[in-house]
């Protein structure tokens, strides 16, 4: 939907699919929180997703495995209240759609009743197909999710570059043509060589949304965390830090700390 000017009111699979179309690149986010997620929204972010990558940076956990279909819900609700502009996709969490496809479909149904959001992401490509379509059948726009796939985690056994072997690059292809052909709206590809990407990309009609899979998926996504310099530990090649937010954070704390400690905060103009 745009405006007598052109410019976007709300972010919708339409829009999504006519940036690819155009060749205008898709820039998404993830978000969990309210104000974190009006900052993005206000700055333009396409869309955010309300990640299960929330359960390490906002819960502390070392895998996206522990987090729960309510906790992801109450971040999913946080985020929607901020958004004006943006589209707001949330994970299904691990466990709320592998076992069988009705579970799967009521977990869908209960993120966007209970959130307010516009799409649910999973993870996997024909393993999950059943689930995709029910899904889908019940009007609910889903993102797919190949390559790395951190709810895997634990049968990958590490977190390097997925598909660089024949055998589990052809799978990527075929599930991605799946994917595509089951009615999903995009596609993020995570750690994949830029030439699979690129591939992947040309020959599918929606969009694809690369993290760390290079410069010819036709959006990116990254942490928000990571992206602003929250987390300090996290370094992959493929992250680009557009701030160094732990360290301003931790001089502003430090500050903060040492005017408390001297009585210089608060001033006499600060207190009633
Ligand atoms: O949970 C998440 O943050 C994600 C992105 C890495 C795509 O799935």
């Amino acid at each position: 939907m745009s405006t007598a000017t052109g410019e976007i009111r709300k972010v919708t699979t339409h829009v999504i699919q006519s940036m690819k179309d155009r060749g205008e690149k898709i820039a998404m986010l993830t978000a969990y929180d309210f104000s974190m997620a009006r900052i993005f929204d206000e700055a333009g972010i396409d869309i955010l997703l309300v990640g299960d990558s929330a359960s390490n940076v906002m819960a502390g956990h070392e895998t996206t495995l522990p987090i729960t279909l309510d906790q992801m819900i109450y971040h999913a609700q946080s985020v929607v209240r901020a958004v004006s502009r943006a589209m707001v996709v949330v994970d299904m969490p691990f466990g709320s759609y592998q076992s069988n496809s009705e579970v799967a479909l009521s977990s869908a149904i209960r993120i966007m009743k209970e959130s307010g959001a516009h799409a649910v992401k999973l993870e996997g490509g024909a393993e999950v197909e059943e689930s995709i379509r029910r899904i889908l059948l019940a009007g609910i726009p889903v993102m797919g999710h190949l390559g790395l796939t951190p709810q895997s985690i634990y049968k990958f056994g590490t977190y390097t570059v997925r598909a660089k072997e024949e055998q589990e690059a052809q799978k990527l292809r075929d599930d991605a043509k799946l994917l595509d052909e089951l009615g999903c709206f995009s596609l993020v590809l995570e750690k994949i060589p830029a030439r699979l990407t690129k591939e992947v990309s040309e020959s599918i009609l929606i969009p694809t949304i690369g993290i760390g899979a290079g410069k010819h998926a036709d959006g990116q996504v990254l942490v928000s965390h990571d992206m602003l310099g929250i987390t300090k530990d996290f370094n992959p090649r493929f992250l680009r830090r557009y701030a160094e937010l732990f360290q301003v954070m931790t001089a502003a704390t430090q500050s903060y700390i040492s005017d408390v400690k001297s009585r210089d905060f608060p001033s006499d103009k600060e207190q009633y």
